[in-house]
């Protein structure tokens, strides 16, 4: 079978995820990488054995045949990085968030479309077990109709520094960041609605005291110095959206905030309803006239597992190859995008936002 001839654009932390999960599929070939920061090209470079390594995408793209790029760069580049490669005739996946803002967001699909090319975003927490699982709840009508939601990925004192917390790099803070992550995965599961309007409140109120505070994490980037860094995103935020179906989903995202650390995802339906906890799933419902909550278990041990990030970059690599149906597109990340939008600008103005 031919391989897969994937060039990494960026040679960061996520990039090492994406490798460590393609190293172990026999049809990729990781034929080049990139990164404009050299000692972070050269580490990643040779503790994968990758030969080609380039300061600069457009540099990667004239010198070496590839199938395929994959998009793990500061989010103002994904945009310019992206359509580089679409422009070659590349497949591409990009790392959430899908771009700084819709209009981006709006321009890379465009590029997919006018190129014929696939562009998967890295909504990696649809390739959870949890998502798995749940998903096949919802599609055997375990939950009936999903009317509200609540979308929370709260860290107590988790800002990265470094370009997270520069807004001209990162475009926002723990929303763009991390409640990205809970607020798709909700949409997706309640079968992608469109969204119409949004009210959000962003505060910013923590970071110097929680600055102190803060040790160096694995996924802090390299160099980051939470006491020095410019910080200009918000550290926390609460939003209510509201889908075309009268859904409705409530998030809230923090970096730094008075309470303890949570990621879930609760969805409440008409029959039933599931909290969606990290590697934990609980079902609340109604058995023979009494309600009940079950939690399932053995979730690490389902046949099919084998980790988010590599069932992702499977997934990719079997839609390249193979034209799979993708089941993370483009068209998911503009939507998401135009909500993150409306989140800062309602935050911004003191009002509800109206999504077009
Ligand atoms: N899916 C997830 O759970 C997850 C987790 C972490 C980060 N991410 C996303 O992955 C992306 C990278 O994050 P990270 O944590 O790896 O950051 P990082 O800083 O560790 O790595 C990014 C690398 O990109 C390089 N870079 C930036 N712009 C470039 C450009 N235009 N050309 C060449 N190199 C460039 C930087 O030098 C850096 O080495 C971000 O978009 C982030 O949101 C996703």
């Amino acid at each position: 079978m031919k391989k897969l001839r994937i060039g990494m654009v960026g040679a960061g932390n996520i990039a090492k995820a994406h490798l460590d999960s393609y190293m172990s599929n026999p049809n990729v070939e990781i034929a080049a990488i990139c990164d404009f920061n050299e000692a972070t090209l050269k580490a990643t470079a040779d503790k994968y054995k990758i030969e080609k390594a380039f300061l600069s995408e457009k540099e990667m793209l004239e010198n070496v045949e590839l199938d395929a790029v994959d998009v793990c760069v500061w989010n103002c580049s994904h945009a310019e990085c992206s359509i580089m490669a679409l422009n070659k005739g590349l497949d591409v996946l990009c790392e959430k968030p899908m771009a700084m803002n819709a209009k981006e967001a709006e321009e890379m699909l465009e590029a997919a479309k006018k190129n014929k090319k696939l562009l998967m975003l890295g909504f990696v927490t649809r390739f959870s077990n949890e998502a798995k699982v749940t998903k096949d709840f919802i599609e055997k009508g375990y939950l009936g109709d999903i009317y509200m939601a609540k979308a929370t990925y709260v860290r107590r004192n988790g800002n990265p520094s470094g370009w997270f917390s520069d807004k001209s790099r990162s475009g926002g803070g723990p929303v763009i960041d991390i409640g990205v992550h809970p607020l798709d995965l909700t949409r997706y599961l309640m079968g992608n609605p469109k969204p119409v309007s949004v009210y959000a409140a962003t505060y910013d109120l923590l970071h110097e005291s929680r600055a102190k505070l803060r040790t160096k994490a694995a996924w802090m980037p390299a160099g980051a110095n939470p006491e020095t860094d410019v910080c200009d995103v918000e550290d926390s935020a609460v939003a209510i959206i509201r889908y075309d179906n009268g859904a409705t989903v409530l998030l809230e995202a923090s970096y730094a905030i008075n309470a303890a650390p949570k990621c879930e995802r609760n969805l409440y339906g008409t029959k039933g309803g599931i909290d969606l906890l990290d590697g934990k799933l609980i079902l609340h419902s109604d058995v023979n006239g009494f309600m009940s909550d079950s939690q399932l278990l053995d979730l690490d041990h389902m046949k099919e597992s084998k980790g988010m990030f590599k069932a992702e970059m499977d997934h990719f690599v079997d839609c390249c190859l193979n034209k799979t149906k993708c089941m993370s597109p483009a068209e998911d990340g503009v939507e998401v995008m135009k909500i993150l939008d409306a989140i800062y600008e309602s935050a911004r103005a003191g009002h509800e936002v109206i999504i077009k």
